[in-house]
């Protein structure tokens, strides 16, 4: 990779510009309406996906994701919000409605996808086996865990070249955050925290995002953070095959067994995503 080329740029003023595009615009619009409710309804999530029947398609799927638990067939949102509640559906909506408006900018993008599903997913599970927290919120955290690489890609397009973007995708862990710094100036985690908090994210969400390749050592948030920083890890050993920026490493296997995991959890995991396998590919068309 060309690491010599320096882009000096304001990143920043670019991710903060962002929030101005119509369709992350609505987003907003529909995130703050629905946190300054006290009894948010089925209509607010009908509200955020009508204009777009490709993301409740998206959603239906997601919602059939068999890491999640629920054996019978969801078939409309109605049914997902029965079977899933309303803040784990509204979730996936959020999400689906911020990867759709960067859908088009790279072919890569949805292995890119295919992987932040996964890491939501083991992030879910994982909620499940060691923790009380909130399933939704770390659902929501996996599915944007990455999503500052989206947003890097996308205000310095016309800075960098293709090649370039190509080998940043293929890079993971450490290798990749040295490589931002230089190429960026940002890491993806900065870059997530501008993009989130300009779009009114509550912190419990952009919080383990920010940390989600370091262990983040202080309150609040530190659980939610370690689930994060657990399952993007634990996507380099249970999902190798799409392209991921999970790197497992010593810090991951210390905390992996001072939360009171085995080797077994990650089979079981691992047969998941097996029976996924084909779900994935179709639904991600990879
Ligand atoms: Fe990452
Ligand atoms: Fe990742």
């Amino acid at each position: 990779m060309n690491t010599g080329t320096e882009h000096a740029f304001p990143v920043k003023e670019k991710i903060l510009q962002l929030s101005n595009l119509p369709s992350l615009a609505v987003v907003k619009y529909q995130l703050i309406k629905a946190l300054n409710k006290d009894n948010t309804s089925i209509e607010d999530i009908a509200e955020i996906i009508r204009h777009d029947q490709a993301l409740a398609s998206r959603v239906i799927a997601v919602a059939n994701s068999a890491f999640l638990g629920y054996p019978g067939k969801i078939n409309a949102i109605e049914q997902a919000v029965m079977l899933l509640g309303f803040d784990l559906v509204r979730s996936i909506s959020l999400a689906a409605s911020i990867f759709n408006v960067f859908a088009s900018q790279y072919g890569n993008f949805k292995q890119m996808w295919a992987h932040s599903y996964v890491v939501a997913n083991i992030a879910a599970s994982l909620c499940n086996k060691v923790s009380g927290k909130d399933r939704s919120s770390c659902f929501l955290a996996g599915l944007l865990h990455d999503i500052g690489r989206l947003v890097l890609f996308r205000v310095i397009s016309d800075t960098i070249m293709d090649t370039e973007v190509h080998d940043l995708i293929a890079m993971k862990g450490e290798a990749l955050i040295q490589a931002e710094t230089k190429l960026f100036q940002c890491t993806h985690m900065q870059a997530a925290q501008w993009f989130l908090d300009n779009l009114c994210f509550p912190e419990e969400i952009i919080v383990p995002i920010t940390t989600h390749h370091s262990v983040r050592r202080e309150e609040p948030h530190k659980r939610s953070a370690d689930i994060i920083f657990l399952a993007e890890g634990m996507s380099d050993l249970i999902c190798p095959q799409v392209v991921h920026d999970g790197q497992w490493t010593d810090e991951h296997q210390k905390m992996f067994l001072e939360n009171g995991l085995v080797e077994k959890d990650i089979d079981d995991l691992k047969a998941i995503v097996e029976k996924e396998q084909s779900a994935i590919a179709t639904f991600f068309d990879l």
